[in-house]
């Protein structure tokens, strides 16, 4: 199953990172233990961040929670409501805008990025696997965590176990089975031939 979803690298990396990629097709019946949810959630606050100011904020809604429905139908975008609900939790990534003194945050987005990004990592060492979601309804969010006005939504992952790809259908199945793609090395490189 999804043998081809293996990173293909000029030289070998971590196993965790060459592994991972964003599956669609979730277990519809698993649900994370409680360990594995606080394992990620802490893998995110361990991250690193601009003076460490720490400017991310998440949300756990597991697939038990009474906020899971409202988010899959009005806080995600037609696509992804088509597949996330599977997902045994999502996590909603916010950030906040400006220091309590009122200083803006410039770094605060790249700090979150960082912070998600390490959600991912733990995940996946786990046996787990995750999957961004930008398709989302920011101010529907927003609203139904009750969110201040110094808190943006920046995005939705789902994680979960992964199921095989024949659960999904049409695009969706298309894309699972897809091979990953990605520019080459000389392409995004600015400066310095390794
Ligand atoms: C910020 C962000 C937003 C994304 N939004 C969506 C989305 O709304 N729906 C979706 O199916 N995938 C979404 N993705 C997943 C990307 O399409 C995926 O990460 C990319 O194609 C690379 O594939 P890989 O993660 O399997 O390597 C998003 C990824 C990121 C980082």
């Amino acid at each position: 199953m999804h043998s081809n979803k293996q990173a293909i690298t000029a030289a070998p990396i971590a196993p965790v990172l060459a592994s991972r990629w964003s599956p669609r097709s979730f277990d519809r019946d698993y649900l994370l233990t409680q360990d594995e949810a606080l394992a990620i959630l802490e893998a995110g606050r361990w991250a690193p961040s601009s003076n460490n100011l720490q400017p991310w904020r998440f949300a756990y809604v597991s697939k038990t929670d009474k906020l899971h429905k409202e988010l899959c139908e009005k806080g995600l975008t037609g696509f992804n409501q088509s597949w996330a609900p599977d997902a045994s939790a999502l996590i909603v990534v916010a950030v906040k805008k400006a220091t309590a003194d009122g200083k803006e945050l410039t770094g605060a987005k790249y700090d979150s990025g960082l912070a998600a990004s390490m959600m991912l990592v733990q995940a996946q060492e786990m046996g787990l696997h995750t999957h961004h979601i930008g398709g989302i309804v920011r101010d529907e969010i927003h609203q139904m965590l009750n969110l201040d006005d110094n808190t943006e939504v920046l995005v939705v992952i789902a994680v979960g176990k992964i199921a095989p790809a024949e659960q999904l259908e049409g695009p969706a199945y298309e894309r699972e089975v897809a091979p990953r793609v990605r520019l080459e090395l000389d392409e995004i490189m600015l400066y310095g031939k390794p």
